[in-house]
């Protein structure tokens, strides 16, 4: 099973009836179901080796994607690979520091050489390293800008050329990146001016980009999540994780999954839909 406890058949059998039912045309008169297979398609997710991004991955791998896995623990994105290959999906593993441009480079080179395409870019690699602003390492807010913003603009840049022509040659004739933002990309928070700079950033790029690349059929779109139950608190200070820890008491967090059924929905709707921001937030979260 690729996607949570029982979830992904209940889904797949759902939306295969919304399908059937709701058929529609195209200006040619030609046939198109709602939901657009992603078979031939080629998928880069980024931060794949755990969280949003890992659940990505193999949400895109079980609608028909061939998925080009970065991150930097190779261990975790060999299991990954595994797993989608053992649900008859197909998978590669890149290794990859996001934060050295030459390696988002390479990255691209690599996917595009091995696979002849790129269709889709899931920006989801990040980190949130918050706290006191006077007595938090620089060294911390220079890993954020780099990964969260510098590692996101440079792995687009390279993608795009790929991005603009399978939406050119493709018969989907559509082409997407998504970018995980964040709550903190729409509200800022006290201990978090670096933070919210990165997500304030890819939430203004991703729409920027959005009008920039209407016309070359690439939609880009936004997903900006309240809490999900991932490892991102944990890289922080601990005192700062207690806080996190009591801030979320009682709430129930969102689930991987609940994340990577909205960039499934955003792939795989009909070139005509362009979902350009999706903010969810646990039901309790404020
Ligand atoms: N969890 C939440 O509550 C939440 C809410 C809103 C938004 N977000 C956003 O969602 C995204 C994913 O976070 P997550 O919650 O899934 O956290 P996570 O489980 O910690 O995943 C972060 C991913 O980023 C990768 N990464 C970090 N630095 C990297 C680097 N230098 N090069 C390549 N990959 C790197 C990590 O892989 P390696 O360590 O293996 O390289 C990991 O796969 C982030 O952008 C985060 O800001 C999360």
């Amino acid at each position: 099973m690729l996607a949570g406890p029982g979830s992904e058949a209940r889904w797949r059998q759902r939306h295969s009836l919304i399908s059937v039912d709701l058929a529609v045309s195209r200006p040619n008169g030609s046939e198109l179901d709602l939901t657009e297979s992603l078979e031939s398609t080629v998928a880069i997710v980024t931060g794949a080796s755990s969280g949003i991004g890992h659940a990505a991955a193999k949400r895109l791998a079980c609608e028909g994607a061939t998925v080009v896995a970065v991150a930097r623990r190779q261990d975790r994105l060999d299991a990954l690979i595994a797993e989608i290959e053992s649900a008859n999906g197909r998978a590669f593993a890149i290794e990859a520091d996001l934060t050295d441009r030459a390696q988002c480079t390479e990255v691209v080179r690599r996917a595009s050489t091995q696979f002849g395409r790129i269709d889709t870019l899931v920006n989801a690699a990040g980190v949130m390293l918050n706290g006191p602003s006077i007595s938090s390492p620089a060294e911390e807010w220079e890993r954020m800008i780099d990964i969260n913003l510098r590692g996101l603009f440079n792995l687009t840049k390279v993608a795009l050329p790929h991005l603009v022509e399978s939406a050119r040659s493709s018969s989907r004739e559509v082409a997407d990146v998504v970018n995980i933002s964040s709550i903190a990309g729409r509200v800022a928070i006290t201990e978090g001016a670096v933070y919210n700079a990165t997500k304030f950033g890819v939430t203004a790029a991703t729409e920027a980009w959005r009008q920039e690349f209407t016309q070359k059929n690439v939609r880009f779109s936004v997903i900006e999540p309240g809490t999900v139950d991932t490892e991102l608190l944990g890289h922080q200070q601990t005192s700062t994780q207690q806080r996190y820890e009591l801030m979320f008491a009682g709430i129930e967090k969102l689930h991987t999954d609940d994340i990577a059924a909205a960039v499934a929905y955003i792939v795989t709707s009909p070139r005509r839909v362009a979902i350009n921001e999706i903010v969810i937030r646990p039901t309790d979260q404020r």
